[in-house]
């Protein structure tokens, strides 16, 4: 069946991988009509905004979107298109396999965790402002609607994946309100899913017992700034942003894009792993009832890293991007 899908290629590394994951798709004998759409500084040239309706119109209209990743200038200019994606489009359960099954990881051998982000509010929600010279900021806010959402999308994952524990991650003996609420809300959907073991960890607990033995998490569920740090921190156990897929998911919307950013320290060099996006359309694939073309997908990826001929310079290899997706093309098996 042929899809039409919503493509962002983004820009850094985005454009890169993004081509190398379509000709990955096409190899493994996908069937996409592409509608690819801009954003991020070059729609800020062409339409005055970073993130133009255009896009949000083609998403809905599709309910796929691919996305490459965005540069967010630090610190000034134009607000995540990244973070107003998300909560423009209600995506609001961010989802991130970290897995060691690929091989690429030096210590660990064991690690197969998801991370499950609150994507709509906490400190992402924008609400900041300088309030007297020197005195600035930014609100948190956490609200029972949003937690009991994510909560009760973190069980019926786990549910669904037949996983065993759902963490969930919080600092509510700092943040007694706004954490506390996220919390309160875990606990009470926790109950409903006795077949599922409940925890609670503070974050910087969290972050230490992932560094030092991270085969003890299977599924945990945190707010957004948790979410996105402990991701990052999570990738880097199993080889690197490379390598972590994710899926923004929201009512009827799915927007796949890796944890990793635009990395302008390597953009258009050719040196970028694609892995992590392709992870992502492997997920997508599997999202649209494609499991044979993801099959091949996975296949592939796990002989290529099984036999580490091709693997880019993040992963300890020399080849470029362009020719570790060659490889990947040469080892589908149709
Ligand atoms: P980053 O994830 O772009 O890069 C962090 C480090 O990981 C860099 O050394 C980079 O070279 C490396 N890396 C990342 N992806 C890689 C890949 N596929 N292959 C090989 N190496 C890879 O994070 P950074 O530098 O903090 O952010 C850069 C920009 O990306 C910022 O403007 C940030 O706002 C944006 N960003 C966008 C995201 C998105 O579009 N969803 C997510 C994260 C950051
Ligand atoms: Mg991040």
């Amino acid at each position: 069946m042929k899809h039409r899908i919503t493509l962002i290629p983004g820009d850094g590394i985005g454009p890169e991988v993004i081509d190398a994951t379509r000709r990955f798709l096409d190899a493994a004998g996908a069937e996409i009509e592409w509608e690819e759409v801009e954003a991020g500084s070059a729609a800020m040239e062409k339409y005055g905004t970073p993130l133009p309706d255009i896009v949000l119109d083609s998403i809905k209209r599709n309910g796929v979107a691919l996305k490459g990743p965005i540069t967010t200038p630090v610190g000034e200019g134009f607000s995540s298109v990244n973070v107003s994606l998300r909560k423009q489009l209600n995506l609001f359960a961010n989802v991130r396999p970290i897995s060691s099954k690929y091989g690429i990881s030096l210590k660990f051998q064991n690690v197969d965790m998801v991370i499950i982000r609150e994507n709509t509010e906490d400190v992402y929600a924008g609400l900041e402002q300088d309030i007297a010279p020197g005195v600035a900021q930014t609100l948190k806010i956490i609200t029972t609607v949003a937690s009991d959402r994510i909560a009760k999308f973190a069980f019926d994952y786990a549910r669904k994946e037949g996983r065993k524990t759902v963490h969930a991650v919080h600092k509510a003996n700092i943040m007694k309100k706004s954490d506390g609420l996220f919390l309160k809300s875990c606990r009470e959907i926790a109950k409903g899913y006795p077949g599922i073991e409940y925890k609670e960890i503070i974050v910087d607990n969290c972050a230490m017992q992932m560094v030092m033995n991270p085969e003890q998490f299977d599924v945990l569920v945190l707010t957004n700034l948790y979410g996105d740090i402990i991701s990052d921190l999570g990738a880097g156990l199993v080889g690197g942003l490379g390598l972590v897929p994710g899926a923004n998911y929201g009512n009827n919307l799915a927007v796949f894009e890796a944890v990793h950013g635009s990395a302008p320290d390597i953009a258009g060099q050719n040196k970028a792993n694609p892995l992590a996006v392709m992870l992502s359309a492997e997920q997508m694939m599997r999202y649209l009832g494609e499991e044979h073309v993801a099959n091949h997908m996975k296949h592939a990826i796990i002989v290529q890293l099984t036999e580490k001929t091709h693997l880019t310079a993040d992963m300890g290899g020399s080849a470029t991007t362009g020719e570790l997706t060659d490889a990947l093309i040469s080892e589908i098996v149709q």
